[in-house]
This record gives structure tokens, sequence and C-alpha cells, in this order.
């Protein structure tokens, strides 16, 4: 367990401005549930969700219960909002927000412009010449759309791979062979401008490691959100995925500064899409559990002394319904359990765990 010193704590509260207009108080609801001990602090507490669980009534009541904001864990993606070129297909994404408005939960935007769940038809209709229009009108139709009920958008997701050996760090994607390095500004000022009030998120992946190569990429990454600040781009917020191999190290001494540095930038620090990858553990459910409960404990305690960390989300709530039982199958066959609820939605010591973080959490 991580023990932080009087000093660490005032450090890390260093003062923040939110841009968030919404009031947390307002939105716990009940007594045991994780929204509850998030909102007391003034966190926001929620998950990732998809119209294909909402038949699961339990379930669907369990996020209700549970969440006070809610992501499209697909449904605001290119591949379930384009048919064709020419068409928008809402109604699944506007049921989700529906859903979250009726049950008192935020709604988040996930996501404008990402290299992945793009539609068949992208590759092929988009060329160098129409691809400017092709990312404005999408992203001005969309986040227009949704203006006023969309409280942070992730504009632009996994935009940077140093290994791919531009100097600027920018993963070489189709949007930057067609588009060129200038398609994220260009994302952020249209999405601005198509709702003006919502938080702009730049949104990452495998920055929360301590090894070299997640190093590497902070440094990539807050070397660019530093460029976008200095043009005055509008961009509020860094989203740290924080998909985890929960045998890897991330709470040390790299983490600490990168978050500090991108407070510094004027930044909110937002946790998009946590889970906790059991791949790599023991087999015995006790002992895996214990572990990673133990992770979310320590890593979430650490990013909670950061005042600008406010919203917290995992990717999925139950092991029901996890993409990990896809994309992170087990040698020995057993089903994955990186999630605060089991698969027979009964909390697991995770639950406990992330309720003990926010409890030991100052107030935001
Ligand atoms: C994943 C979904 O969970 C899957 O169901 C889908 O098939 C692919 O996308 N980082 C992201 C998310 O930003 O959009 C991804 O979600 C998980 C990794």
């Amino acid at each position: 367990m991580n023990h932080f010193t009087r000093r660490q704590f005032l450090e890390a509260g260093a003062a923040f401005t939110t841009l968030s207009t919404f009031r947390l108080d307002a939105l716990a609801n009940g007594p045991v549930s994780l929204r509850a001990h998030a909102a007391a602090k003034g966190i926001a507490f929620g998950s990732s969700f998809s119209t294909s669980y909402m038949s699961d009534a339990a379930y669907t009541q369990l996020i209700a219960d549970q969440c006070c904001i809610l992501v499209p864990e697909i449904e605001l993606k290119w591949a379930a909002l384009r048919p064709s070129p020419t068409a928008f297909d809402f109604n699944r994404a506007d049921a989700l927000c529906k859903f979250a408005s009726t049950r008192n939960m935020l709604f988040r935007g996930h996501t404008l412009v990402w290299e992945q769940s793009l539609p068949s038809w992208f590759e092929g209709y988009v060329t160098s010449s129409n691809v400017e229009r092709v990312m404005t009108n999408h992203i001005a139709s969309v986040v227009g759309h949704y203006a006023g009920k969309i409280s942070s958008w992730d504009v632009v997701n996994e935009a940077i791979q140093v290994e791919d050996g531009r100097a600027d760090g920018l993963k070489v994607t189709p949007w930057l062979r067609l588009f060129g390095p200038g398609y994220i500004e260009t994302a952020f000022r249209v999405a601005h401008e198509a709702d003006p009030k919502a938080i702009l998120v730049y949104n990452e992946n495998w920055i929360e490691a301590e090894d070299q190569g997640s190093e590497r990429k902070r440094r990539a990454v807050l070397s660019f959100l530093t460029q976008l600040k200095k043009k005055n781009v509008p961009v509020h917020g860094l989203g740290i995925q924080s998909h985890i191999h929960a045998d890897m190290k991330v709470t040390g001494p790299n983490l600490r500064r990168f978050l500090q540095e991108v407070e510094d930038l004027g930044l909110s620090i937002l946790i998009t899409e946590l889970d906790f990858n059991d791949q790599r553990l023991p087999g015995d459910v006790p002992t895996r559990d214990r572990l990673v409960a133990e992770r979310y404990e320590i890593y979430l305690t650490f990013l909670l002394q950061f005042k600008s960390v406010k919203t917290i989300l995992t990717w999925g709530l139950s092991d029901r319904y996890t993409w990990r039982s896809y994309v992170s199958k087990r040698a020995d066959g057993l089903p994955v359990r990186p999630l605060p609820y089991d698969a027979d939605l009964k909390p697991t010591l995770s639950w406990e765990a992330i309720a003990r973080a926010f409890d030991g959490a100052s107030q935001r």
C-alpha cells in the first residue's frame, strides 16, 4: 500500500479551476453506491455502457444506481453513427443519452476522431481532397446534435505513438496521412464551435506505467498538449484511459511528474476507461480479486491526490460484460475479473477498494 507524506498531499492539492457547470452533490444517489462515495468528494464516478446490455434489466439498474456519468462503449463511434458517407444514425446513441438523463446521470461523448471503429466505406471514400470536409462535417453534426447534453467529449483518441518515428510523436493513421498533422487542432476548434460549453478532451492510452516506453509517450503527449495550448486550441482536458495490466507498476515518480505538468497546463484530468487486466495474475479467485482490488485502491488513491482529477469511469461495471473477456483471455481459460462487480452482479473486493479510495480523497 502506498503512503503519502503531508507535503506530497499539499503539493498535489494545487488550486485548479473547474470548467464543469454540473453540480455533483445533486447527483449522489443513495448511500451505498460508488457514485455516492465519489460525489461526497466532488468526484463523478461512472462507466461505459451499451444499448446491447439494456435488455439486461438487473445490469441496467445497477448502472443507474452506481454511476453518475455514462459513456457509450460503441454507439458514438463512426462505425455505429455513419451507415453511409451521407447519413447519420443517432438512434442507439440517443437511447443512451435519454437513459442517462432520465436516470440523473451525466453523459459523455466517445469519440469523434479515432483510427479504429471506422465504417467500411471510409477507406476508398475518404481522400486527401475531401478529408477535411468529411471530418469537420462529422464533428459539427454530431457535437451539434448533442449540444448541451454532453458534459465532455473525447475529441481525439489515441493519436500519439512515438514508435512511428515522427518528430512530433504523432501516430501514422489515415487521419494523419490524408489530412496532415493539423487534423487534431481542427477537430478541437470545430467541436468547440458546435458546443462551446462541452469540456473537450484529448484521450490517450498506455501513459500510466513507469516503464520507459510509457515515459517516452508521456513526454510526447505533454509536448503536444503544450503546443495546442500555445496555439489557443480549445482543449480542456486529458483523458487517461487506464487499461492497465494488474501486474505492472503504475504509481511512481514519472506518472506523478506528468500529472503535475498536465495540471500546470491548466487541463482537467479524466480517468476515462479504467480496468485492470488480470490476464497474467494467478488463477485462484480470492488471490486474484485481492490483487486487482489492491491495484484499484493504490492507483485511485495516487491519482486523487491531484485535485484536477474529478471524473473517473471504469470500462464497464461488471465482469458479465467486459471487452477484456475477448481481448485479454487468460491462458488457463478462466473468466477474467477486471471490474467492481462479478459476472453475477455481486460487488467484488474492487468495489470496496474503489469506495475506500474515494473516502480517502480530499474534497474537490
Ligand atoms: C472497445 C470496446 O470496448 C469494444 O467493444 C469495441 O469492439 C472496440 O472498442 N480504447 C478505447 C475504446 O478508446 O473505445 C475501446 O473500446 C477500448 C480501448
